[in-house]
Order: C-alpha cells, then structure tokens, then sequence
C-alpha cells in the first residue's frame, strides 16, 4: 500500500536523515533527570526559537504529547487568563466545521461550546460570530486554512471581533501546512497556537507513536506557559521552572523528545525557503487533484470551486445517490487499488465528505495514479456498483463490523479487554 491522502493530517513523506538522527546515542540514551545536558536543551531551545518565528508567537512550551493535548492546554491557558483578571468567561466559540477535539478540549477545561455554522462559500459565518460572542466569551478556537482547505480570508476582522468581546484566539495548527512560511497565525491576530510536529514537522503521523503539540503564546500570555521552559542565560542553557502564573506541568517531563529533534533537523534541512516551496508544492497539488477529480462523474466539489489550500473535501453524496455506492465504498475500494484511502465522513458539515491531502512530497505521476483510480471506480459504480459493496478483496481483513468495534460492551483494545470478553462470554 503506497500514498497516504489523510486529509487534515499531513501524512508528508518523512526524510530519513531526520528519524536517524532522533536515533542517536546521544538523544536515545539521555535520562530526564540529567536536566543539564547542554546539547539536547539547546535543541529545544533553538527549535522554540524557529516554531516562534515561524507562527509568530513570543514562547513555546514543548510538552504536550499532541494536537488535542496542545489544545487543552491552550484552553487552560485561556481559563486561567480570565480567573486572573477576576472575569468569569466560560464560553468558547468553535465553528461547525471544526474537528472534533476542538470542542473536546474546551468542555474537558470546563466550559461551554457555542457552536457558529459555516456560511455558503465554506467560511466563519461573521454575523453568526457576532451574534454569539458577548460577556461570557472566553475565546475562539479555530483552523486556518479551516477543515475544507479554503483559507479564512475574513480572518482580521474575527480576531478583531472575538477581542472587542474581551475572548482570546486560539489557532489550531493541524492546518499549518496550508501556509507555510507564508502568512502567521501571530499576524493575523491568534494569541495561542498549537502545532502538530507529527503532522507538519517531519514525525509519521497515524502510526499511533509518540506526537508532539506545542503550544505558542504571544507576549500576553507568556508567563501562563506550562512550566518548566528552557532558557539561556548567555553562558549555559536551564531549565526555568519559575513562571508567575504558569498553568502547572501538562506531562511528565519535558515534551516527546525523538519528536522535537526530528522537527529541528527538519527544519534546518528546509530552511525558510524550503518551507515556502513546500506550502506551495502541497497547494499546487490539492488544487491540481481538485480540478480533475471535479470532472469525474458522482463527485462534486461542496462550496463551490474557489482555490483550495493544501486539503481539498470532495463529496460523493451524487454518487450515492445515484448509484448507492458511498464516501466509505469508494475508500474501501481504493484499498483494493493499493492506495491509502483518504479521511472519510470529515468534516461533518458534508454529506458523503472524502478528504484529500496531497501534501508537498508527491509527484505528479502519483496524484495521477490516484485520479485515475477514482475514475475507474465511478465507472464500475454506474456499471455493476455491487462489485463495490463487497470490497476491499486483496487484504485479509474485510469489512469490520465498526458498531461492534467502537461499542464499549464489545470494543477490545488490549489484552485485559480481551480477557474480560472471554470471562463475560461477549
Ligand atoms: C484540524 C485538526 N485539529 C486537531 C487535530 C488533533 O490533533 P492530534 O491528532 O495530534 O491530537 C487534528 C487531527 O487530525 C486535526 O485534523
């Protein structure tokens, strides 16, 4: 199975030279409690440095483990902000196209989602923001590009609203992608960031291994970051545990560190330039895709044909329709085809959503491959559709019944899981 098209996750082709270097005696090998290694606290140091210019923010901390965990960081972050100025804010602000840990991880810090829909062309729907934002707004929570791959063109005047409001903005960088060494989520006026180094930053993502998700702040929050961070007192590299406000420690020790020197070799080999082609490439290719796959009958393209960032959603609602053949037939069958299914049934604002990221590492002959595969099983849906029903064929397991998969009664996910359904004769 080759080519990884998971929208929203940025399965970009990982150098190797970065995992070898993650391998290294030097980093395998250390103990968190020598907390004064100079070389690897220099790492985090610089690598803090790079993730802060590069998003515009003024600090990083390197712990938490993820996006999610990124993201209820920040969301601590947020409530911790309002506690100290004596407002009681319990409100966030979270689109309806957003992924589903966005509002996972405000609920999980305590407060209350409001959710606002997305308008026709796919963006923030601004007087719908306008309307739910007022003395209980605590903050916004957003991606830009957001999860249709359409950049948030109207992006000033929602941080202006939600700060009028007194709220903070949070960016959710799963999308980073999608801009790349060309705009910053700090200068469009985000107070708090997450990245994804899984994602963006040169770490396989979706293997289920270790991730990272940094979260950047600008100058008003620095002081509640996650303590400790690591400084350099021109002479030695430390680490400093005394932030005034400091939300506390988000994970044991210092952050997934195999992770963070992938990311700062990563970033070395590319350079900002590097950066700028590989946004640009990522784009070219989504738009490309876009553009061929929109003549292939059953698939449409939902709000409308406006260029796409680095993800473009495309819809099989026609197909099923017309030929009862749904997003999840069409993925399965792309299996069959020795090619990595997209993201299916994400985002939830479209029906029979497949989502596509093409990312900066595939070729031309590749995307090709995988339009052409596309059109083969529209044919075979309008012609004799049942073929589909029954794959995928070439793998040795078939279609999972996923109801008793996710059910809690019958989910077995580990061995003492696995013992309980024997003992309770599941
Ligand atoms: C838009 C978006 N936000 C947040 C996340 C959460 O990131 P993670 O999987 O690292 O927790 C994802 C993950 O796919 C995502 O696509």
């Amino acid at each position: 199975m080759d080519h990884i098209h998971l929208g929203s996750c940025t399965m970009k082709y990982n150098p190797r030279i970065n995992e070898e270097l993650s391998w290294m005696d030097e980093v395998q090998w250390i103990h968190p409690l020598q907390e004064d290694i100079q070389g690897i606290l220099e790492i985090m140091y610089k690598l803090e440095r790079m993730l802060s210019s590069i998003t515009g923010m003024k600090r990083f901390s390197l712990q938490p483990a993820a996006g999610a965990h990124g993201e209820l960081t920040g969301c601590l972050i947020i409530r911790k902000y309002h506690k100290d100025r004596g407002e009681n804010r319990d409100e966030i602000i979270i689109p309806d196209s957003a992924h589903g840990t966005n509002p996972a991880s405000a609920a999980m810090a305590g407060f209350k989602v409001i959710e606002i829909p997305t308008n026709e062309e796919g963006l923030v729907d601004i007087e719908a923001l306008k309307s739910a934002v007022g003395k209980r707004t605590a903050g916004m929570m957003l991606t830009n590009p957001n999860t249709l791959g359409l950049f948030e063109r109207n992006i000033k005047e929602i941080t202006e609203i939600v700060h009028d409001a007194g709220g903070l903005m949070y960016y959710d960088g799963a999308n980073l992608q999608g801009i790349l060494g060309i705009a910053r989520p700090g200068d469009m006026g985000f107070d708090i960031v997450h990245l994804n180094l899984h994602k963006t930053f040169s770490t396989p993502h979706g293997g289920g291994g270790p991730g990272s998700g940094p979260i950047g702040v600008n100058e008003l929050l620095e002081d509640y970051l996650p303590i400790p961070i690591v400084d350099f007192d021109g002479n030695k590299y430390y680490l400093n545990w005394n932030l005034p406000k400091t939300i506390g420690k988000v994970r044991n020790w210092y952050g997934s560190i195999p992770v963070l020197v992938r990311a700062y070799s990563y970033l070395l080999s590319m350079g900002g330039k590097g950066l700028k082609l590989s946004c640009y490439a990522s784009v070219v290719n989504t738009n490309y895709f876009m553009k061929k796959v929109s003549k292939i009958r059953g698939f449409t393209i939902p709000f409308g044909n406006a260029y796409r960032k680095h993800e473009v959603v495309i819809s099989a609602e026609k197909l099923a329709k017309e030929t009862g053949v749904t997003a999840l037939d069409v993925a399965k069958a792309l299996i069959d085809k020795g090619l990595h299914p997209p993201t299916i049934y994400f985002p939830i604002i479209v029906k029979e959503a497949l989502m596509f990221e093409f990312t900066d590492t595939e070729t031309k002959e590749n995307i090709d491959r995988y339009i052409e595969a596309l059109k083969e099983i529209s044919d075979i849906a309008y012609s004799n559709p049942e073929i589909l029903k029954k794959c995928p064929n070439n793998t040795l397991v078939g279609r999972i019944d996923e109801v008793y998969a996710n059910h809690p009664k019958t989910m077995c996910l580990s061995y003492k899981m696995y013992l309980r359904k024997i003992k309770e004769n599941i």
